[in-house]
C-alpha cells in the first residue's frame, strides 16, 4: 500500500509533465537559456515563498538566497515580475502541496545541473543550501513528513494538498511563459 505522496505524484503527473515541457524551452546549455530558466524560477519563488513560512512542513527552507547569488554571478538583475494574482494557498494543506512541488523540483534540478555551461554558478540547482550538494535527503525527509501528517487527515485535506500543488505548478508555468515571452 503506497502512501499519500505516491498518490499525489500520480494525481499531479499531468501538471508535472506540462511544467517540464514549459521549462524544456530554455536551452540550459547556453548562458542566456540558463539565465532565463533561473529568472523564471525566481519569479515563482518570489510569489510563493512568503506563504510557506510557519505552515506545512517544519523542515522547509528558502532557496531564494542561492538563486539570487547565482543570478548575481551571471550579472542578471532579477526584475520584479508583474504579479496580478497572488497564488491562492488558503490552508495548511495547500501549503503542503506547494512545498511538495518546490521540494520535488530539486530532483529534476539535480539532473539539469549537469547540462549547464561549464563553470556556471549552480547553488540553486545543485541544492547547495542543504549543505549537502546533490543530496536527496531533504526530499526524503519531506516525503516521510507528508506521509506521516496525511495519516490523520481525510479526503478533503488530500484534495486541498493536490489543489495547492496544482496552483504551484501553474504558477511556475506562468513565470516560464512570462520569461520566454509567449504562451505555452
Ligand atoms: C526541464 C524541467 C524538468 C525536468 C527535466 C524534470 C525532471 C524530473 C525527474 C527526472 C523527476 C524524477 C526524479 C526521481 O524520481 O528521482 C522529477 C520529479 C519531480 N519534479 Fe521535475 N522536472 C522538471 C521541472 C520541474 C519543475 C519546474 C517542477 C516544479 C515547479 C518539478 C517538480 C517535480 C516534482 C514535484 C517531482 C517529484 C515527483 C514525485 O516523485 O513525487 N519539476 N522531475
Amino acid at each position: 500500500m503506497h502512501g499519500f505522496r505516491f498518490r499525489l505524484r500520480e494525481s499531479t503527473r499531468d501538471e508535472h509533465d506540462a511544467t517540464e515541457r514549459a521549462f524544456g524551452r530554455f536551452d540550459l546549455a547556453t548562458p542566456k537559456g540558463y539565465g532565463h530558466f533561473l529568472l523564471a524560477h525566481a519569479g515563482a519563488l518570489a510569489a510563493l515563498e512568503p506563504m510557506l513560512h510557519r505552515a506545512g512542513w517544519t523542515g522547509w527552507t528558502s532557496r531564494m538566497g542561492h538563486l539570487q547569488a547565482d543570478l548575481g554571478d551571471l550579472e542578471i538583475q532579477a526584475a520584479p515580475c508583474p504579479q496580478e494574482n497572488p497564488p491562492q494557498l488558503p490552508t495548511d494543506a495547500h501549503v503542503w502541496g506547494a512545498q511538495y512541488v518546490l521540494e520535488g523540483s530539486r530532483l529534476g534540478g539535480a539532473v539539469l545541473a549537469r547540462t549547464i555551461p561549464a563553470g556556471s554558478p549552480a547553488r540553486y540547482l545543485s541544492g547547495a543550501e542543504s549543505g549537502r550538494p546533490g543530496s536527496t535527503r531533504p526530499w526524503q525527509e519531506f516525503c516521510l513528513a507528508l506521509d506521516e501528517v496525511a495519516k490523520d487527515q481525510g479526503e478533503p485535506w488530500e484534495d486541498d494538498v493536490e489543489q495547492g500543488a496544482r496552483t504551484t505548478f501553474a504558477l511556475f508555468r506562468r513565470h516560464a511563459n512570462i520569461i520566454s515571452g509567449y504562451d505555452f
